[in-house]
C-alpha cells in the first residue's frame, strides 16, 4: 500500500486538466462521475484524427487498423478484470449493462416461480430490471435487507435462499453507504447453492482491485466514467462457462454486427450467431471510447493505482472524525463502524434540520462540489428514514485540505441556519 506524499499528490493533480482549469474548486462528488486525465482526451483525439473508421466491418486498410486497436484495447481491459478477451463486451453504461444482464438471464435461465435476490442497498439500476421483468416472466423478487449496521448479513442470505433462487444480483459496493460487501463468501455460497451471481461493480471497481476469477463471478458490469474514463461506455463480463451452447441462448439485444447468417421466409427462420464477443454487441460500438479507456487503464497501471486504496482510507478517517466533531451533523453508518476496508470512500450525512439541497447551495457558494438527493437508492432512504442525504465521495485525488474546507463551509451552514 502506499500512502500520498505531497509530491505526489501535486503530480497526480497535474494529470487531470480539471484541477488546472478549476483552481478553486472542491470536487467530492466522485461517486456520481469522476475528473478525466489528460490521456483520455488525447487518446480520443489521437483515435477521431487519425484512425477513424468503422471496426469489423470492411476491408479497408482503415478499418483494418481501428480494429486492431479496438481489440488491443478488448485485451488492456479484459485483463484489468483477470478476465479473457472474449468475456467483456460493451455497452452504453453499466445500466445498460444491468438491463442487458437482467434480460439474458430472463430469456435463458429464469422460468416462472423462481426467485432472483436483489438487496437493499442497491442501486435502482441494478433493482428495476429485475423487478419490471419478474412480472413479465413471474420469477420472484426477494430483497436481502440491510441489518442495523447498514450492512449485509451472510447469516440473512442464507435464511433467503430456497431451492428456488436462481440468480443473486448485488452491488460490490455501495454507491450511498460505501460498504464493500463480501463477494467472495457470497460467491462461496452462491456457487455452493448453484446460483448465479450477478455483480455491480460500478462503484466496487473504483476503490478495490477486482480479480473476476479469484472471486469466482458469473456476471459483472461497471461503467468506465465512473473509473476516471469516458461517458458512453459500460463493460460487462460473463464468465466463459456461460458462453457454452451460446448459439440455443437469445441475445437480448440483437441487430446488425452480432449475426453469420440471416435467412427469413414463410416459416423459415434460420440465423446463425456471431461467436464472442461478438454476440454481445449489436451496432456500432463506442469506438475511440473503448480506445481511449484502454489507455486510463493503462495509467492507472502506471501509477499503481489500487495501493493509494490506503490514502483513501486515511482521507475518509478525518472526513469522519471531523464530521463528528459537529453534534449538528447526523452521519449514517460510521457512527458504529470506523472507515476500514469494508466502509470508506462514500460518507452519507445530513445536517440536522435542514434539507440536503439547501447544504449542497451553500457548499456550491464555496465551489465545492457534493451530491444530495437520493442518490438512485431509495430502499437505503426507507432505511434510513429520510428523504435525501447529503454525499461526499472521494477519490484519490483529493485531500486533507480540501476536506477542511468542506469542513469550514458545513460550519457556515449552521451559521446561515442558526442552527
Ligand atoms: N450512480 C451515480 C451516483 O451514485 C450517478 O451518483
Amino acid at each position: 500500500m502506499k500512502t500520498m506524499t505531497k509530491e505526489n499528490i501535486i503530480k497526480i493533480r497535474k494529470d487531470f486538466p480539471f484541477f488546472y482549469n478549476n483552481p478553486n474548486v472542491i470536487y467530492l462528488d466522485n461517486a456520481a462521475t469522476t475528473q478525466k486525465p489528460y490521456i483520455l482526451i488525447e487518446k480520443e483525439k489521437e483515435l477521431l484524427e487519425k484512425y477513424y473508421s468503422n471496426v469489423n466491418r470492411t476491408a479497408s486498410k482503415f478499418s483494418f487498423h481501428t480494429t486492431e486497436l479496438f481489440d488491443k484495447s478488448r485485451d488492456v481491459i479484459s485483463k484489468f478484470i483477470n478476465s479473457n478477451f472474449n468475456e467483456i463486451f460493451f455497452t452504453y453504461n453499466a445500466t445498460y449493462g444491468l438491463n442487458y444482464l437482467a434480460l439474458f438471464l430472463a430469456y435463458n435461465y429464469l422460468k416462472e416461480g423462481d426467485e432472483v435476490i436483489l438487496t437493499q442497498m442497491e442501486h435502482h439500476s441494478n433493482l428495476l430490471p429485475f423487478v419490471y421483468l419478474s412480472k413479465i416472466f413471474n420469477f420472484k423478487i426477494k430483497i436481502w435487507k440491510l441489518n442495523d449496521n447498514l450492512e449485509l448479513d451472510l447469516n440473512d442470505l442464507e435464511k433467503l435462499i430456497t431451492p428456488k433462487t436462481k440468480a443473486i444480483s448485488i452491488t460490490y459496493m455501495s454507491n450511498v453507504l460505501g460498504v464493500v460487501n463480501d463477494i467472495k463468501n457470497i460467491s462461496k455460497l452462491a456457487k455452493e447453492k448453484h446460483i448465479i451471481l450477478v455483480v455491480d461493480a460500478t462503484q466496487g471497481i473504483v476503490h478495490n482491485k477486482i480479480n473476476v476469477k479469484e472471486l469466482d463471478i458469473d456476471f459483472m458490469v461497471f461503467s468506465a466514467h465512473k473509473l476516471y474514463g469516458p461517458t458512453g461506455l459500460g463493460i460487462v463480463y460473463i464468465n466463459q462457462k456461460h458462453l457454452k451452447n451460446i448459439n440455443k441462448k437469445i441475445p437480448a439485444l440483437s441487430g446488425g454486427g452480432i449475426v453469420s447468417k440471416v435467412n427469413i421466409d414463410d416459416d423459415l427462420i434460420d440465423i446463425g450467431l456471431l461467436s464472442f464477443p461478438y454476440f454481445f454487441e449489436p451496432g456500432t460500438p463506442a469506438i475511440s471510447q473503448v480506445y481511449s479507456f484502454s489507455h486510463v487503464i493503462q495509467y492507472l497501471q502506471n501509477i499503481e493505482y489500487y495501493n493509494y486504496q490506503e490514502y483513501e482510507l486515511e482521507l475518509t478517517q478525518y472526513l469522519v472524525n471531523e464530521l463528528k466533531k459537529l453534534e449538528f451533523i447526523e452521519l449514517y453508518g460510521y457512527n458504529k463502524n470506523k472507515p476500514n476496508d469494508n466502509r470508506f470512500a462514500i460518507v452519507p450525512f445530513n445536517v440536522k434540520n435542514v434539507h440536503s439541497h439547501d447544504v449542497a447551495t451553500i457548499l456550491d457558494n464555496f465551489d465545492i462540489v457534493i451530491r444530495v438527493g437520493h442518490h438512485c437508492t431509495q430502499l437505503i432512504n426507507k432505511k434510513l428514514n429520510v428523504d435525501s442525504t447529503c454525499r461526499v465521495s472521494l477519490a484519490f485525488y483529493n485531500t486533507f485540505d480540501e476536506i477542511d474546507k468542506l469542513i469550514e463551509a458545513i460550519k457556515e451552514v449552521k451559521k446561515i441556519f442558526k442552527i
